[in-house]
This record gives C-alpha cells, structure tokens and sequence, in this order.
C-alpha cells in the first residue's frame, strides 16, 4: 500500500492505493481517500496503521544525496566507466568528453525518455534530425553571425582569460574573485568555423533549434501536421566557449533535445490543457526579485501568467511539461526552481525565457532553457530564403506564420543533474548507491549464478539471454554475492536476480531491489514481466514476488 497524488480539476487529492500483480497483470486498487495534503494523508494514514497493526504500510521517507564536488563526481564517473576526458592520454582536450560504457546507455537512455515524452506519446509532435554542417545563410539569417557572441576579458589578478554574456560584463568576477579588465574587452565568436570542399566556410551548428526551422515547412506539409504542432530534435550542437567548466556543465561540444511549437499568434493564449496546470505551484526567481536582489516566491502558473513572467498560455504549458518530465525521471523539486530572465539578458530571438535551474554543488544553474520566439525565426529565414514559410490555417482559413515556444533541454547537463541527485553515500553498506530511476539505470539487472556450478550457470544464461532482448543486463560471478551488490549499486544497477539452489527445484529466483535491498522471489516464466513493470513504476517491489525475510 501507498500514497498516490491525484490531480482532479487542477487540486491535489491524495489516496492510498494498493498494486498487486493478479494473473499476470498487475491491478492498482484505490482503498480509500486521504486528503488534499501529503501531510495529511500520512497523518491520516498512520491512524489508520494504528488500526490495523497487522497490515504493513510504506511511508516514503526522504534521503538526500550525499553532498559532492564537481571535480569528485568527474572522478567518480571516470573509475567508474560513465565519462572520460577526451584525449585524456594526450594530455586532455579541454571541453570536450567521451562517454565510456555506462555512460553511454545512460546518455541513450535520457534521449530515449526524453523522446518517448515529447514525440511518441504526442499525436501533436513529429521528430527529425537534421545535419550538423548546413548552409551557412542558416546562421545569417538566424542572427548567430552576428549575435552570437560573448566577450572575451582578461582578469585583472590572475591574467587569465574568460568570457562572459555582455549584460555580465563589470558584474561579474574570475573565479579566483579578481575583477575583470574592461580594456580588455573584445568580441568573441562562438560558433566553431570549418571548411567545406575547397573554400566554401560553414559552421558546426550551435544549436539544433534552426534546422527545425529551415525544415518546418516540408515537415509541416509531408506529416500533415495542423496548427499548433511540435517539431521535436535531438542532436550535436558546437560552442568555441572560452572557459568550458564544470565537467560537462558547459563543454565545447555538447547535445540538445529541443522542442519547436509552432502556434498561430492570434490563438497563443487557446491552450486547450491551461486550466487543468495554471494552479501547479513551483518555486521561481523573477526578474524583480532579482533587481532587488530578493529570494525566490513560490507562485502557481497562472499567478505568474497574470504578472506577465509568461507573455501567453502555451509557453506556460510548454514549461510545465519540461518540468514534468525532469521530476517523472525522479528528481527531487527541493533542488529545482525557475529562473525568469531579465530584459538585458534575452537572447537576440527570444520576447521571454524562463529557465530551469538545479542547485550544483557550484550553485543555481540552468539546466533547461525555454523561450518564446515570437515569429522571429520563421520572418528571418523568409527574409534570406525569400521562400514563403507560412502555413494555411484551416479553421480561420487563412495563412499564417506561426509563432514559436521553444523548450531546449542540454543532455549532459540533465545527466549531470540526474547523477548529482542519484548519489549516495550509504555508511552501513559501506558503499555508494547511485538511485537511478531504473528507466534511467545503464543496467537494468545483474544476474548472478549464486555460485560458480553449471546448472546454476546454464539458468543464469537463459536469464540473460530473454531479459537481454529487451534491456541491457549483465551477468556477473565473479566474487562473494556481497562484492557483486555493492558493485551494482555503485552503477546504479535497480534490480540484482540470484539463482540458487531453490531456483533448481522451484524454477524461481531472487530479486534484489537496489534501494531497500528487499528481496522477493519470482517464477523464472514471470521475470520478464515483473522486470518491466518494476521499471516502469507499474509494481510495487512487495508485490513483485513472495517476500523473502
Ligand atoms: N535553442 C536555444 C538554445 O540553444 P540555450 O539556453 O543557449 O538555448 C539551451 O541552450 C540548453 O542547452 C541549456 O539549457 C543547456 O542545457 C544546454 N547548453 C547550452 N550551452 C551549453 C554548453 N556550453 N555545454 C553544455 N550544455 C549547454
């Protein structure tokens, strides 16, 4: 049993639910209603225990990540096999990182979720991938040639150089605290230049955002899409920063899933999902406190509509879903705030942006951006193409450009954010716990032989063999049962499954569950599915099998 939020007409509604797995699939019962808070329910909850002694209720309780720098995470990912340095044997490349076996599924895994949310689960948003090199008018037109770029100084103290946003020059200080030299001040092109053929020059894409927009048009005709619609990318995008820091906080080369929603102006404010979000609160830093240097307010959606932080519904919408998204993947809210931008900061293309920010051992930063981009791509690109990009609205039967709400995530630095959030220091195992979400896990099983005998070992492979089908799982025998968990909950491996003696006689084996270290025993025939519906949160570990005490 369990506590549940539910939303009904935007309130919060908590109710104690019961999951059990009934002929092969599992069934959630509500047993009853709890109140309109968490604190309620689990007052309410506990009186009812005190009732029934005999039944055995979870409440969750909160454990915070131990506290770590950036520098020991790079470490940790480095031995553990999620990031190297890249050329780290030529002496490092600056800004720029490989991602090693674990590191890998875990960056794939992000971009899977990531997708799953955004396009497959939408009837209204299509994907594309487009080049990394294109026609280099894309970066004219866009005003990245000539916007794009930050300015270079020299700092005063340790005559080091660094880069800062033009509204943050004479504000901010070098990290070594010395002030930074306003004579020194000079452009700084951010975009990385290549040669094409002979002599044509192009440049690496500094984000993906534009070959949406160079494409909108054929994507809009050849999918059928109709107003509004989404086009999503995931992609490579390249940045000459000056000072890439903070491990891949902000690297050289790094990649982006970006949204584009295409709307028509005149109906920016017709999100048919508004009233259903406009009462979510969420922690965010305004402008205004920021001018008078205030802490962050706690403000529901439409609150901050109605104080124009969002200048229309559906970059409110488009926000909460990014939000959504990051806390469905189990990061906790206590670290995550928005952040509006102020005026001098916008980008060249954006009426407004409000961020996503995490709290890093280094401070509040940006994780997400989102903007609204009024019509000012589209408009440029019809300017320098001289094609016609506007799209024939049906129901008001004329054309129109579309306006755009922009959601742009960065893949390393959510995967910074999910590792920093995940990481464990556990005293009594004596080991680290990385509590992935177990859709997020590089590994989604370790399969141990409990010893090194055939029979075991020959179960052990047919394991690996079916469940390998669907996810990435490993078999381990080597060393005690002990050395193997603790292996895998370093990795952040959610589910450990053990074949012993009684798997011979039983055709059964034993699940670990990485966070609680319970056990349960399941039917071999049965594992497959129990391990997709532990995965996707569908069963409670209890549930999953007969409890082992
Ligand atoms: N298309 C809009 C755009 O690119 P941005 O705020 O410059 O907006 C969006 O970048 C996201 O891309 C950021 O929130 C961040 O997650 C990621 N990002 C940007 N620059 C980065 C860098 N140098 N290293 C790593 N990630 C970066």
């Amino acid at each position: 049993m369990f506590i549940v939020k539910k939303k009904i007409h935007g309130n919060d509604y908590f109710y104690l639910r019961e999951s059990k797995r009934i002929g092969g699939k599992v069934k959630s019962i509500d047993l009853g209603y709890l109140g309109k808070t968490r604190e309620e329910a689990e007052k309410k909850l506990k009186e009812r225990l005190r009732k029934e002694p005999a039944q055995k209720i979870d409440i969750k309780k909160e454990i915070l990540p131990t506290k770590i720098s950036v520098e020991e995470m790079a470490v940790f990912c480095k031995k553990k096999g999620f990031i190297y340095q890249s050329g780290e044997i030529y002496g490092g490349f600056a800004g720029f990182w490989d991602f090693g076996h674990l590191g890998v599924e875990l960056n794939n895994n992000l971009k899977s979720e990531w997708w799953k949310f955004h396009v497959s689960q939408r009837k209204d948003v299509v994907g594309i991938d487009g080049s990394i090199i294109t026609h280099p008018q894309v970066w004219k037109a866009s005003g990245h040639v000539d916007s794009f770029n930050d300015v270079f100084v020299v700092c005063k103290k340790c005559k080091k150089p660094g880069k800062v946003d033009r509204h943050e020059l004479g504000k901010v200080k070098c990290e070594c605290g010395g002030e930074y030299d306003e004579k020194t001040a000079k452009d700084f092109e951010l975009m990385f230049k290549t040669k094409v053929g002979e002599s044509g020059e192009a440049f690496l894409r500094p984000e993906t955002a534009q070959l949406i927009f160079t494409n909108f048009k054929f994507v809009q005709e050849n999918a059928r899409m109709k107003l509004p619609f989404g086009i999503a990318q995931v992609g490579k995008a390249f940045r000459n920063e000056i000072a890439p820091r903070d491990f891949l906080f902000r690297s050289r080369e790094f990649e982006q899933m970006e949204l584009q929603y295409f709307v028509n102006p005149d109906k920016i404010d017709d999100c048919l999902y508004y009233d259903k979000i406009k009462n979510y609160k969420i922690k965010i830093l305004t402008s205004e406190s920021q001018e008078k240097e205030k802490a962050e307010n706690i403000l529901s959606l439409d609150e901050m509509f109605k104080k124009k932080i969002f200048k229309n519904k559906w970059h409110v919408y488009w926000l909460y879903k990014s939000y959504q998204w990051f806390l469905k993947l189990g990061l906790n809210e206590k670290r995550l705030r928005l952040r509006e931008h102020k005026k001098d900061e916008l980008s060249h293309y954006a009426n407004s942006a409000i961020d996503i920010e995490y709290e890093f051992p280094f401070g509040w930063q940006e994780i997400f951006g989102s903007h609204d981009r009024g019509v000012y791509d589209l408009t440029q690109h019809e300017k320098f193409s001289k094609k016609d990009l506007k799209v024939f609205d049906e129901e008001i039967k004329k054309k129109i450009l579309p306006q755009v709400i922009e959601s742009s995530f960065g893949v390393g630095r959510a995967l910074l954010v999910f590792m920093f959030d995940s990481y464990y220091d556990d005293k009594e195992r004596r080991n680290i716990v990385l509590r992935l979400s177990p859709r997020l896990a590089p590994i989604k099983a370790a399969i141990f032989p409990i010893v090194k005998r055939p029979e075991f070992e020959k179960i052990a492979e047919e394991i690996l063999k079916d469940l390998g089908e669907e996810w990435n799982v490993v078999y381990d025998k080597s060393g005690s049962i002990g050395r193997r968990y603790a292996r895998n909950d370093e990795i952040g491996t959610p589910f450990c499954i053990t074949i012993d003696e009684e798997s011979l006689k039983r055709k059964d084996v034993t699940i670990r569950e990485r966070d609680t270290t319970k056990q349960v025993r399941v039917k071999v025939s049965e594992l497959r599915n129990v391990l997709r519906d532990l995965i996707n949160k569908k069963l409670r570990f209890e549930d999953a099998g007969k409890p082992i005490k």
